[in-house]
């Protein structure tokens, strides 16, 4: 059985590494010992280093949220994944809908996950229609971020490659608001078999595929069972560590 995956998204939150300090190590009490359910969880930059002391294998392992797509150089403001590499990230979201509202196309997002993967990261592919429309349209703009995602990606590279359904529309609103089960599985069949299509079955069997938009503790078990998701992106709810607490018991 493929290992259940729940990874939280700190996003711009919270506003001090202090507090950042106290809700990790209560996330460290409540999840770090979970069995069959691995929980990683995407920091900003600055608290990287100083809550996973640098180092790779602690209770949570960490990540984070964006790399720059270049490995270094004059470009003000990035943060090359070697860096992150470097001070103890083990993986990083990439094409996550709020760096893609900034302007960051398909082309962007594929070099960033090589760019993540040269430096031996982890990564964390985040794909979702930002709209629905009858004709079923967004179907092939899904299509066209996942395929253009793994555009010169090595067949060995992909067991270190999770994907993150993201429906935009569904993200940061209530729990009531998050796509229902039933939505999620159609969706996971789809990217399932664009997976086959681009490389083989068992390659895309084995590959996780997480659910993200508003999940909480009151509709993560209908997404998990009926969605055949492998886990999920948690956003608002990886803040709250009693929240994940009872997601990742949901899931075990
Ligand atoms: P949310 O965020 O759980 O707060 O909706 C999910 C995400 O943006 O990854």
């Amino acid at each position: 059985m493929k290992k259940r995956l729940i990874v939280g998204n700190w996003k711009s939150y919270p506003a001090t590494l202090t507090e950042a300090k106290k809700i990790f190590e209560k996330l460290k009490n409540r999840v770090g010992k979970s069995q069959n359910v691995q929980f990683r969880l995407a920091v900003p930059h600055p608290y990287l280093h100083p809550l996973g002391g640098g180092k790779k294998k602690g209770k949570i392992q960490l990540g984070v949220q964006d790399v720059s797509f270049a490995s270094g150089g004059a470009h003000t403001g990035e943060v090359a994944a070697s860096m992150s590499d470097s001070v103890g990230a083990t993986f990083s979201i990439i094409g996550h809908s709020e760096r893609r509202a900034q302007g960051e196309g398909n082309d962007i997002v594929n070099k960033k996950v090589l760019a993540a993967l040269a430096s031996g990261l982890d990564v964390v592919l985040c794909i979702g229609e930002v709209t629905r429309d009858p004709e079923g349209a967004y179907l092939g703009f899904v299509r066209d971020e996942l395929e253009s995602a793994f555009q010169g990606i090595l067949p060995r590279d992909l067991s270190k490659i999770v994907i993150a359904y993201e429906p935009v529309f569904a993200i940061g609103k209530s729990a009531a608001e998050a796509m229902s089960g039933e939505g999620v599985q159609e969706m996971v069949i789809f990217i399932r078999k664009l997976l086959t299509e681009k490389f083989n079955r068992s390659r895309a069997d084995s590959m996780p595929i997480l659910y993200g938009g508003s999940v909480d503790e009151s509709n993560a078990k209908n997404i998990y069972t009926v969605g055949m998701v492998d886990g999920f992106l948690l956003g608002r709810a990886s803040l709250d560590p009693d929240t994940v607490q009872r997601i990742v018991k949901l899931t075990a």
